[in-house]
């Protein structure tokens, strides 16, 4: 690995700045990773991510070891020094769906006293459009001479390192061309480093196109949350489709199958089921809906493409009391409750708004997470109870709901499942299971917009 000069400084060491800096201080360089956070600075310090993802302990662990990571509260400590800072602060949503910018722009505000002349400030955190040219012009007003770049993250959950080494593209935008080259620069050098990265964190290589894309700074920004809307709005679409699937005896993953064998279309994203969440897709659309309106853009396919997500767990309820002649008084286990697969984050997740559906409905609920129960707890209705593994939480149910696809759960002994219920129903609210091999272990299936049986 070729050890290069550059000091680093990631500000926030969330899912998407810790990744970052873990990569950065594994491919040569000194990496500053900035967290205020006392609980989960102390993790990192020791080795840990404070959230579950494939391979990113083994890359912390590794930059620790060999002094290229260096864990901080201190903005004093680590800006100074450095040559790139990468703004990956949160950006949550306020109560009307806006973005919070309060992070972003007082990490701005901070580093800016303390940026060297040639530094590079990278925004990295998802952004309105229009969020850049304000903190270019608050350097302008302070007369600092750095250069402002915007460089959207599309890593996943669950698999941010593969997202991150093995790209499809890297997108800079910004007015200096020159600035936008030295941050291409990085992840040139990351490159290069790539395959031992993905050993040392246990990971596949994976086949991606590797663009890098340079736009104009309001580009950048639009291009992420364009990015986000648009997949969400698959997912809505796929779960629209699937409420007509459900009324026709149509097979939603039978239809999506060939509608996304079309090149055009792609079949990526459009599986039907409880619907998205996570950090991102729900606030990101709420989000371009508020900053479209700013502008006097009405972005109605996007409130309608909300609307059908929010309605995806309350229509599974339905469709299993229909199935069940009621809820009230049953026995539930909900199986998944982290947003999707391969992750310990619970926010937004519809396994959690699902199994706080069943318990409202004066059900007893019983829920399971591989990774998630932790972070779950504290959404869950006080009555919900959290159980250690699948087996205990599916004891006695009337009806076993699997939430979230985690492959573990998809692939449970039906027959000990069944032997266990006090009900035979099994609602598949990913639509992962086989419904031959769930019906032959004796089990009704239901999923969304497929054959109940
Ligand atoms: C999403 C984007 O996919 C990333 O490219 C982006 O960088 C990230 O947001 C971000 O903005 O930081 P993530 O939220 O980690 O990534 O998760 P996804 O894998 O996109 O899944 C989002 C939700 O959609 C999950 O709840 C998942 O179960 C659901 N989903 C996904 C479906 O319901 N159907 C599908 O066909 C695909």
């Amino acid at each position: 690995m070729k050890q290069t000069t550059d000091v680093i400084t990631v500000l926030g060491a969330g899912y998407v700045g810790l990744t970052t800096a873990a990569i950065l201080a594994n491919s040569g360089y000194r990496v500053f990773a900035v967290e205020p956070n006392f609980q989960r600075l102390e993790a990192i310090k020791k080795g840990r991510s404070f959230f579950y993802e494939q391979g990113l302990d083994a890359l912390i662990g590794a930059g620790l070891k060999a002094g290229t990571l260096i864990p901080t509260d201190s903005y004093e400590a680590s800006i100074p020094s450095s040559s790139f800072v990468f703004s990956c602060v949160g950006t949550p949503d306020n109560p009307d769906g806006s973005s919070n910018l309060t992070y972003v722009f007082s990490a701005a505000e901070s580093a800016a006293a303390l940026l060297q002349p040639k530094a590079i400030y990278i925004q990295k955190s998802t952004v309105p459009v229009g969020t850049g040219s304000k903190i270019e012009r608050l350097f302008a007003d302070k007369k600092l001479p750095n250069a402002y770049v915007s460089n959207p993250e599309f890593l996943r959950e669950g698999t941010a390192l593969a997202d991150s080494l093995f790209f499809d593209r890297i997108v800079v935008g910004g007015q200096d061309k020159a600035a936008l080259e030295r941050v291409v620069s990085l992840y040139k050098q990351v490159e290069t480093c790539r395959e031992e990265l993905a050993r040392l964190a246990g990971l596949e290589r994976v086949e991606r196109a590797g663009a890098y894309i340079t736009t104009n700074l309001n580009s950048a920004e639009l291009i992420k949350v364009t990015s986000n809307a648009f997949l969400a709005l698959k997912i809505s679409f796929a779960n629209s489709i699937a409420k007509l699937a459900d009324e026709t005896e149509a097979d939603i993953n039978e239809v999506m199958d060939a509608v996304g064998a079309d090149w055009r279309i792609g079949r990526a994203f459009l599986n039907a089921g409880r619907g998205y969440g996570g950090g991102c897709f729900p606030k990101d659309v709420s989000g371009l809906i508020s900053s479209a309106s700013d502008y006097g853009v009405d972005l109605s396919i996007m409130t309608a493409a909300a609307e059908v997500n929010d309605s995806m767990p309350g229509y599974i309820a339905h469709k299993a009391q229909r199935k069940l002649g009621g809820l009230a008084g049953k026995r539930f286990a909900v199986l998944g409750l982290s947003f999707k697969a391969g992750t310990s984050d619970a926010r937004r997740s519809a396994g959690v708004r699902l199994a706080n559906i069943l318990s409202h409905s004066k059900a007893s609920v019983h829920v399971y997470d591989p990774e998630a129960n932790e972070e779950a707890r504290s959404d869950l209705r006080k009555d919900i109870v959290l159980h250690d593994s699948a087996e205990a939480a599916y004891e006695q149910a009337d009806a076993v709901f699997v939430a979230t696809a985690w492959p573990q759960l998809v692939a449970l002994d039906l027959a000990k499942l069944k032997a266990a219920m006090n009900g035979t129903l099994l609602v598949d609210c990913e639509n992962s299971f086989t419904i031959a091999d769930v019906t032959a272990a004796g089990l009704q299936y239901m999923g969304i917009g497929r054959k109940t049986t």
